[in-house]
C-alpha cells in the first residue's frame, strides 16, 4: 500500500504485523512470543478481560530519525508502568526485557510503517490482559500481552493547534484509591459520555476535578496537565488518581534542567484560572498547548505560539524524540 505520509491524524491504519505472548501452565509465567500477521484474536466469551475488566493498556512511539534510522523513546518506563498496574488487577506481566523485545520485534517487523521524519510516528499499543475463562468474580487463568502498531501524525501542527478544555464537575474520572493511578481499559469508557457531550460543544475534551473536593484539576481524558505562571510550572502530584505519564515526568526533568521551578502539588481551579499559560502532555499529545478553559460558563484564554514555555518545552522533546537534537539525558535507543 502507499502511503500518503501528509494526511496522517491520530486513527488506526492496520500494519502488517503484530505480537502476541501469552502464559501457560498456572497463567504466571510468559512463555516466549511471537509476530504473526496482523488480525483478529480468538478469545471467549468467558475471558476475564469481557467480564471484569482485567485490562491494561500501554502507548509508546517509535520515531524515523533525518538519518533513517528508527528510535524508541524510554521504552523501559512502559514496561515499569505495566507491571505497576498489573500487580494491581492481579495479573503477570512480562519483563521489562521481553517488554522491551517485544516492542523491537514490533517495530522491526513494521519498519516500513515508521513515518519519514516528521511527517509523524509509529503509535505501539501493547495490551494485557485476562484472555483465559471466568465465572466466579477473580483473576483469569491465563493472561495475553499483545502488542499493535499504527502509523500516526502530530498531533500538533506547528504551534497552530491548541486545545480548548472544558471543566465539568459533575463526572469523576477516578478517585483516591481506585484505579486512576494506572493505565486500566476500565478509565476510559466512563468519561466518554461526558467528553462527546464536551466535544459537540466545540470542546477539544475535559478537564477533570478531583473527587474528593471538586476543588483541584486532575487530568484530561486523553493526557496530564500542566500551567505556568511567570517561572513556576506546576502540575497535580502522582496520588494515585493521575496517570503517571511517561511525557509528564520527561518535561518535569526537562523544564528543571532548563532552570523553571516545578511542583508537582495540589493545583486549585483558581489558581489554573489565573495562569499564564496551560498545556497538555501525552505520549499521543505529545506536548499541546490549552487555548482556553472554560468553568462555570466562564471562559479563560491563555498564550499560545511561539514564545510560550510550553513551545520551548516540546522543541526541546520531540527534538530529544526524533533525534534531531542531543540525547544527554540518555532516553532514547536506536533499533536499527
Ligand atoms: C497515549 O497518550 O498514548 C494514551 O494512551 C492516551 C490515549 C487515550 C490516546
Amino acid at each position: 500500500m502507499k502511503m500518503n505520509w501528509d494526511n496522517l491524524g491520530f486513527g488506526l491504519t492496520p500494519t502488517d504485523f503484530m505480537y502476541v505472548m501469552k502464559t501457560s501452565g498456572d497463567g504466571c509465567v510468559f512463555d516466549d512470543g511471537q509476530i504473526t500477521p496482523y488480525g483478529n484474536i480468538e478469545i471467549s466469551p468467558s475471558a476475564g478481560v469481557f467480564n471484569y475488566g482485567q485490562g491494561l493498556f500501554e502507548g509508546a512511539k517509535a520515531y524515523r530519525r533525518e538519518d533513517g534510522h528508527v528510535q524508541l523513546f524510554r521504552i523501559e518506563e512502559n514496561a515499569r508502568r505495566i507491571k505497576m498496574g498489573a500487580d494491581r488487577l492481579c495479573m503477570p506481566a512480562p519483563s521489562v526485557e521481553q517488554f522491551v523485545d517485544a516492542i523491537t520485534k514490533t517495530v522491526l517487523a513494521n519498519k516500513h510503517w515508521v513515518p519519514p521524519a516528521g511527517k509523524g510516528s509509529l503509535y505501539l499499543r501493547p495490551l494485557l490482559f485476562g484472555s483465559g475463562s471466568v465465572l466466579g468474580i477473580g483473576p483469569a487463568p491465563e493472561y495475553s500481552f499483545i502488542i499493535f502498531a499504527s502509523p500516526i501524525g502530530n498531533w500538533y501542527k506547528n504551534g497552530s493547534s491548541a486545545m480548548s478544555l472544558l471543566i465539568q464537575n459533575k463526572v469523576a474520572r477516578a478517585s483516591l484509591g481506585g484505579t486512576g493511578g494506572i493505565k486500566s481499559i476500565t478509565n476510559y469508557a466512563p468519561v466518554f459520555e461526558v467528553v462527546q457531550k464536551a466535544k459537540a460543544q466545540g470542546f477539544a475534551d475535559v478537564l477533570f476535578l478531583d473527587a474528593a473536593t471538586g476543588k483541584n484539576i486532575e487530568e484530561v481524558s486523553s493526557c496530564n496537565i500542566f500551567i505556568v505562571k511567570g517561572n513556576l510550572i506546576s502540575t497535580p502530584a502522582l496520588q494515585g488518581t493521575i496517570l503517571p505519564g511517561i511525557t509528564r515526568r520527561s518535561v518535569i526533568e526537562i523544564a528543571l534542567d532548563f532552570g523553571y521551578q516545578v511542583e508537582e502539588r495540589d493545583v486549585p481551579v483558581k489558581e489554573v484560572l489565573d495562569a499564564d499559560e496551560v498545556f497538555c502532555t501525552g505520549t499521543a499529545v505529545g506536548i499541546t498547548p490549552v487555548a482556553s478553559i472554560t468553568y462555570q460558563d466562564k471562559k479563560v484564554e491563555y498564550k499560545t505560539g511561539e514564545e510560550t514555555v510550553s513551545n520551548k518545552l516540546r522543541v526541546n522533546l520531540t527534538g530529544i524524540q526524533t533525534g534531531a537534537m542531543e540525547d544527554k539525558m540518555g532516553w532514547t535507543v536506536m533499533i536499527d
